[in-house]
């Protein structure tokens, strides 16, 4: 039987991670099966390319490396992790999948949408997500919260104009898709947590 793959997606500092936590839970209160995975890493491979992605001091990185290394990370999770899970039935929960490629690097790095879209089918093959749900939030909002946070990440220095292409280039890809579902992000937890499971367990229904 194939399990249910629900991406979460927006901007740094949307709340993704916190969001995905909480589904968990609540998940797991309903004895299902639940996996969380997160990109770039989850796995070992991944890991260390994650390492490599996000290091501050490689100021030197094309943006055709950055794309080909989510894509290398992605697709080791596609086969090592949600492939196999949703072979075997269970929910899997991925904070982030093709649809930031397609963002950062296919709109914000300006490498296109088809030439990220193309270079990671090959990893992504049948394993589409079920549901795509997208925290949407400015990223004034966003970036705020990220900067209270902690150190920021190579992509997390980018500038205000990077961030805001983000957060645009969400509105573009994702508004009106019929496998996404848009959740305000600036709304506070429990509410936004609220709405969310409404929707999961709607999914489940069918
Ligand atoms: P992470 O700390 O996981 O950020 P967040 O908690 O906001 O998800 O770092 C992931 C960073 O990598 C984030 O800035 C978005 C970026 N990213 C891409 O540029 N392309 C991708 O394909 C993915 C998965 C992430």
């Amino acid at each position: 039987m194939r399990g249910i793959f629900i991406v979460m997606e927006g901007p740094d500092g949307s709340g993704k991670t916190t969001q995905i936590n909480l589904l968990k839970n609540y998940l797991e209160d309903r004895g299902m099966e639940c996996i969380l995975t997160r990109e770039p890493g989850g796995t070992k491979i991944g890991e260390d390319l994650r390492s490599v992605i996000l290091n501050p001091e490689y100021k030197e990185m094309s943006s055709v490396t950055e794309m080909l290394l989510y894509a290398a990370c992605r697709a080791q999770l596609v086969h090592e992790v949600i492939g196999p899970a949703l072979e075997r039935g269970a929910v899997v929960i991925s904070d982030r999948f093709v649809d930031s490629s397609i963002v950062y690097q296919g709109i914000a790095r300006g490498l296109g949408i088809k030439t990220v879209s193309d270079i990671n089918e090959p990893g992504i093959g049948i394993y589409k997500p079920d549901k795509v749900l997208f925290i949407d939030i400015s990223e004034k909002e966003g970036l705020q919260r990220k900067v209270q946070q902690k150190k920021l990440d190579r992509i997390e220095q980018e500038g205000i104009e990077f961030h805001h292409m983000i957060s645009e280039g969400y509105r573009k890809i994702l508004l009106g898709r019929e496998d996404v579902i848009t959740f305000d992000g600036e709304q506070d937890i429990d509410t936004l947590h609220q709405e969310i499971i409404e929707c999961i367990d709607h999914l489940l229904e069918r």
